[in-house]
């Protein structure tokens, strides 16, 4: 049987990253961990508490628990215990988790989190930081791209869906905004690794998509095991 992997999934934010990325973890029998669902509930978590000074959110972080827990069959992020996965998908707190994730401590507190995971390999994890940071070893590395445009409607959509009226040129310069700062912070930036293969998805199907990220997943495989 062949060894199993780290694959580490990069990119930009609404490019598709989540839903690839559990899609291949199926299709391998992998593990899937969503680092941004760990930002945004650190991000949630200062919200609540009203926190914005760094000093103070960095004096919060022994008392944050990030985790995961299975609803039917489903991920979802826990915050101290409480499943928080239903409150941490709006622009608020994706804003919010893009603030925090700008502190170094915020950061190392999860990476030490993300690299405990990912100790028996086997695991599929997307992010910003994942292929450069947190497993800059992982086997197989993809880094995600789209237009803005067609991020920002697929964030449109995703909001729609859930019964808010998002305005499109809003969401489109929160696109842009978001990017900006993943992309030019001091902290682990988001960067595409050396080794990272790119991967446009503009204008793939996702049926496209997978088959395409299937055949670099088994492709590495085979090289491994030759
Ligand atoms: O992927 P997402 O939109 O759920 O991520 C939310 C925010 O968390 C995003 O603005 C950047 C940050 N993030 C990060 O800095 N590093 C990661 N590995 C994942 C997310």
């Amino acid at each position: 049987m062949a060894n199993k992997i780290i694959v580490a999934i990069d990119g930009y934010s609404s490019c598709g990253k989540s839903t690839i990325a559990k899609a291949l973890a199926r299709y391998a029998g992998y593990t899937y961990v969503d680092t941004g669902a760990m930002y945004r509930a650190i991000g949630l978590y200062t919200l609540r508490k009203g926190l914005d000074d760094e000093a103070a959110i960095i004096a919060a972080l022994p008392h944050i628990q990030v985790g995961f827990i299975l609803s039917d069959g489903v991920q979802h992020v826990t915050l101290n215990g409480e499943d928080v996965e239903a409150y941490i998908r709006t622009l608020e707190v994706g804003n919010q988790a893009s603030r925090i994730s700008q502190i170094r401590e915020v950061r190392a507190f999860l990476v030490a989190q993300q690299q405990a995971m990912g100790r028996h390999k086997g695991i599929v994890m997307d992010g910003r930081d994942i292929g450069t940071v947190v497993f800059p070893e992982a086997e197989l590395k993809l880094f995600l791209t789209a237009s803005p445009e067609v991020r920002a409607q697929r964030r449109f959509d995703e909001l729609a869906g859930k019964g808010e009226k998002p305005d499109f040129d809003a969401v489109l310069a929160d696109v842009n905004d978001r990017d900006y700062r993943d992309t030019h912070r001091a902290e682990s930036p988001l960067r595409q690794a050396q080794d990272a293969i790119v991967v446009d998805n503009s204008r793939m199907t996702p049926d496209e998509q997978m088959q395409l990220v299937i055949r670099l997943f088994e492709e590495k495989l085979n090289k491994l095991v030759d």
